[in-house]
């Protein structure tokens, strides 16, 4: 079966001061619930939050990476940097990064190859432009996003991968899609990984949903048959909302 998985994406948001409370309020919360939990934090909280969450089950995870393990590449952090400190989840190919700094399905794919070989789990985002949906677009584009970021990922790999669906028009804005569509799309991206890992491995994929997840949506989503976890961004800042998310 596969292990449901919860994970905070703050985005730009909490000071290390801020971090380690917010871990404090909820690690003994979270505790003995068969879900995965992560919080994905900005780079500066890394260190702390990984030594507060420290004999609890709680991963942490970074927001993004470098496909490079070192260089001149001003501004950025490498996959070797964040596994010194023993994270072990990395989101890739947010599209906040698609959206803001360029990120191409070329550079996710770099960055989701360069993640696996230093044992970090990418969590990898795709999702449509509310334009795509309309035009009924859905399916392609997001299984095309899928597939250019597996390029030359084996069998064996795909399985430490999170995909996580997130269209982008739910991000953010309170609509959420509902969980019958986050289903759908989730049933065509396993349909996607079926064609080219067979159905064994596509079996054992997790594949999450995010866009406006809240206390009062996350528990129909996550009955959903596809649906085996949430990313969830403004509701996982604040520690109560949270702990009721990971107790869905
Ligand atoms: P919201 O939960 O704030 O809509 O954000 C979703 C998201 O982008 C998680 O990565």
């Amino acid at each position: 079966m596969r292990l449901p998985i919860i994970a905070g994406n703050w985005k730009m948001h909490k000071t290390i001061k801020e971090a380690t409370e917010f871990v404090d309020k909820i690690k003994d919360q979270v505790v003995g619930t068969d879900v995965e939990v992560v919080l994905c934090v900005p780079y500066t909280s890394l260190e702390a939050v990984k030594k507060a969450v420290d004999g609890t089950n709680i991963k942490v995870g970074a927001q993004n990476m470098h496909w490079e393990e070192n260089g001149a590449y001003t501004g950025e952090i490498s996959s070797t940097m964040l596994r010194e400190i023993g994270i072990d989840y990395c989101i890739i190919g947010h599209s906040e990064r698609r959206q803001y700094f360029n990120e191409t399905d070329e550079t996710v794919n770099k960055k989701v190859h360069i993640a696996l070989k230093h044992k970090i789990n990418p969590i990898l985002c795709v999702g449509e432009t509310l334009e795509q949906r309309e035009k009924n677009e859905t399916d392609h584009v997001v299984k095309n996003q899928v597939m250019k970021a597996l390029k030359d990922i084996s069998a064996q790999q795909v399985k430490e991968i999170v995909i996580a669906y997130e269209p982008i028009w739910a991000i953010g804005t309170g609509k959420t899609a509902t969980p019958q569509e986050a289903n759908e799309v989730i049933f065509i991206i396993r349909e996607g990984i079926k064609e080219l890992y067979g159905e064994d491995i596509c079996l054992e994929v997790r594949i999450q949903y995010g866009g406006s997840v809240k206390p009062s949506n996350v528990e129909e989503i996550m009955n959903q048959e596809d649906v085996d976890g949430a990313l969830v961004g403004g509701a996982s800042l604040d520690p109560e909302d949270f702990v009721k998310l990971v107790n869905f």
